[in-house]
């Protein structure tokens, strides 16, 4: 079994797959046309990929792939339709990283609160700001809209309750049973949900009918001033309409995700709104912590491993 790892994963993912008695290929900077020549002359029977996205002539070009594994929780950076007219399964990794997503979301949320960043620039410019820094509104007590109520919107959960906040959650599955179960309360559109919020968190995969499915609708029914978070897919939101609400409604917006990420390394980051002085903007890091990367790289190996003994395949 050949496999090409054309991402870093945690550091002993190479050494169990080798234990697997695979021929490894290891290039975490493929990518594009590199990707697609490294396709062509390796010929993988397994593609392992964590951001590199794969196209449909990544696809073409490994006449052997059988599998692409995500290791992630999206697969929005996968071809599927190319995959599947091809007969090759995709796995991903889903609830992995749940977790670490959701420890950034809470930290976005705090930060818009308490200013963190801020406080950060004004003291390196050797300014002591506290009058204007100072002040917040506090978590305890607030209530925060969780829209998409997947795993990692249900650790969002029990972390915003430990703060002493109130959640209304929207999905389109989220029975009222579950609602209860989370001690959440269940909105059925995301414009009902986040109309009494203080703050929203945003927790969409994204598909077809996602896509900027936060829009304008969704912010002129916020509160003036409230938060908005999206730790998720940045082409879920539709940032002009976060850009407008920012500015005419003084939204304050924590986002790790953006319509047009460069792959890791390339410059230049071209997103106006991450310029707009209310948006904090992290590099879709969510994901980033070595406790979510030991346990994605676990999922890759029980993956590999179930392929290469012909069981199902999981997450596929
Ligand atoms: C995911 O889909 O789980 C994350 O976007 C993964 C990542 O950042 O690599």
């Amino acid at each position: 079994m050949r496999i090409l790892v054309a991402d870093k994963l945690a550091s002993f993912v190479p050494g169990r797959l080798q234990d697997l008695g695979a021929r490894l290929d290891v290039d975490p900077k493929l990518e594009g046309e590199t990707l697609g020549a490294a396709m062509r002359e390796l010929d993988p029977e397994v593609l392992i990929v964590r951001s590199t996205k794969v196209t449909a002539q990544h696809v073409e070009s490994g006449k052997s792939l059988s599998l692409i594994i995500r290791a992630g929780a999206g697969v929005n950076t996968i071809d599927m339709s190319a995959a599947s007219a091809r007969g090759v399964y995709v796995a991903n990794c889903p609830g992995k990283n749940a977790a670490a997503v959701a420890e950034l979301t809470i930290g976005h949320l705090i930060n818009l609160d308490r200013r963190i960043a801020d406080n950060v620039a004004s003291l390196r410019a050797h300014r002591w700001d506290k009058k204007t820094l100072g002040e917040a509104r506090g978590l305890r007590g607030r209530t925060l809209a969780v829209l998409g109520v997947g795993a990692i919107a249900r650790e969002v959960i029990v972390r915003a309750q430990a703060l002493g906040m109130r959640v209304v959650g929207w999905s389109r599955r989220l029975t009222e049973a579950q609602a209860e179960e989370l001690g959440i309360v269940r909105a059925t559109t995301p414009e009902a949900a986040v109309t009494n919020a203080d703050a929203v968190s945003v927790h969409l995969a994204l598909t077809p009918e996602t896509d900027k499915r936060i829009g304008a609708s969704v912010f002129a029914a916020m509160k003036p001033g409230a938060y908005f978070v999206n730790t998720s897919r940045g082409e879920v939101v539709d940032q002009d309409a976060l850009l407008a609400a920012c500015s005419s409604r003084g939204i304050r917006a924590g986002l790790d995700v953006f319509a047009k990420e460069p792959s890791a390394g390339q410059a230049p980051f071209e997103e106006p709104i991450a310029d707009h002085p209310n948006v904090y903007g992290t590099c879709h890091v969510g994901a980033s912590t070595d406790e979510a990367e030991e346990a994605v790289g676990e999922e890759v190996v029980r993956i590999v491993g179930a392929y290469q003994r012909a069981e199902p395949i999981p997450n596929c």
